[in-house]
C-alpha cells in the first residue's frame, strides 16, 4: 500500500515524521536508485527500495496480538498429538506470530502473539520486570499466614518464588479467588504456589501483562495493539523503539 515516504520512515523507527522530512530536504533518501527531495512522494515498502544515507531500509511489518485464550488449547504453534493450538484461533493473520511465553493447557486469558521477537524477549526477561496478573479460583479459604507466605516467596521444585503481590477478591463458603501478581515464569507457577500451600487451584486465568488488560475481549477472540498498548506493558523504558506496527 502506497504512503507518504516520511510516514513510512516514521513507521520504519528511522526518525521521527519531522526529521525524517529534514533527512528527506538533506537529500539523504534515496527511493529505487534516485534521491527524492519532494515532500508529497508516495511509496508502496513492498515494491519500493529505500536507502538513508547508502543503506537499505527494511520494511517488516510487527503486529502484536492479545488473544483470550480458551482452556483446552496448546500454546504453540502446531502439536505433534493434533490438539487444538492457539494459532487455530488467529488465522486471519498471514504471519507467522509466535505467543510470548506460555500458558497451560487448561490455563485461559491474556496471551500476547508477535512476529517481534525483541519485545517478546523483553517481555519474558526478568529485568524488565513484566507483571503478569492472574486471578486464580482455589479450594477452600487460604489464611492470612498461607497468603503472606505466597507474597513473601515460597519454595517451589527446590527454587523459592519472587515476592508476589497476593489480594483476596472474593471469598466463598469453600472456595477462594485470588489475585496473584508475579513478574517471573515457572512452569505451572501459580498452580505450585497454591499447591505449596495446599490449596488447589480450580480455574485460572491471566487478566492482564503489566497495565495492559484483557477487559472485555471474548474468550476465544483477539485484537490488535497498538503502540498505546505496548507501552502499558512496561514500567520500565524499553531499550529499542517500537518498529513498523501494523495497528
Ligand atoms: N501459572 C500457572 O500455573 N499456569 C499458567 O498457565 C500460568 C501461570
Amino acid at each position: 500500500m502506497e504512503e507518504r515516504l516520511q510516514k513510512i520512515l516514521a513507521k520504519a523507527g528511522i526518525a521521527s515524521r519531522r526529521r525524517a522530512e529534514e533527512l528527506i530536504r538533506d537529500g539523504r533518501i534515496q527511493v529505487n536508485g534516485q534521491v527524492v527531495k519532494e515532500m508529497g512522494c508516495k511509496i508502496d515498502p513492498a515494491l519500493d527500495a529505500v536507502t538513508f544515507d547508502g543503506k537499505p531500509i527494511t520494511f517488516e511489518q510487527k503486529i502484536y496480538i492479545l488473544l483470550n485464550k480458551p482452556a483446552g488449547y496448546v500454546t504453540t504453534l502446531s502439536d505433534p498429538q493434533g490438539r487444538p493450538v492457539v494459532s487455530d484461533l488467529i488465522k486471519e493473520f498471514s504471519l507467522r506470530l509466535f505467543p510470548v511465553g506460555r500458558l497451560d493447557l487448561d490455563t485461559e486469558g491474556a496471551l500476547l502473539m508477535t512476529n517481534d521477537g525483541e519485545l517478546g524477549n523483553a517481555i519474558l526477561h526478568p529485568s524488565f520486570e513484566v507483571n503478569k496478573t492472574y486471578e486464580a479460583l482455589v479450594q477452600g479459604v487460604p489464611t492470612a499466614d498461607q497468603l503472606t507466605l505466597l507474597a513473601q516467596g515460597i519454595e517451589i521444585d527446590g527454587v523459592r518464588t519472587r515476592p508476589a503481590a497476593i489480594r483476596v477478591l472474593q471469598r466463598r463458603r469453600d472456595q477462594t479467588l485470588v489475585e496473584v501478581v508475579i513478574h517471573e515464569g515457572k512452569k505451572r507457577q501459580v498452580r505450585k504456589m497454591f499447591q505449596a500451600v495446599n490449596h488447589r487451584v480450580l480455574h485460572l486465568k491471566r487478566t492482564a501483562y503489566g497495565n495492559l488488560r484483557l477487559g472485555a475481549l471474548p474468550l476465544g477472540k483477539c485484537r490488535v495493539l497498538g503502540p498505546n498498548d505496548l507501552k502499558k506493558i512496561f514500567s520500565k523504558k524499553i531499550p529499542f523503539t517500537i518498529k513498523n506496527i501494523l495497528a
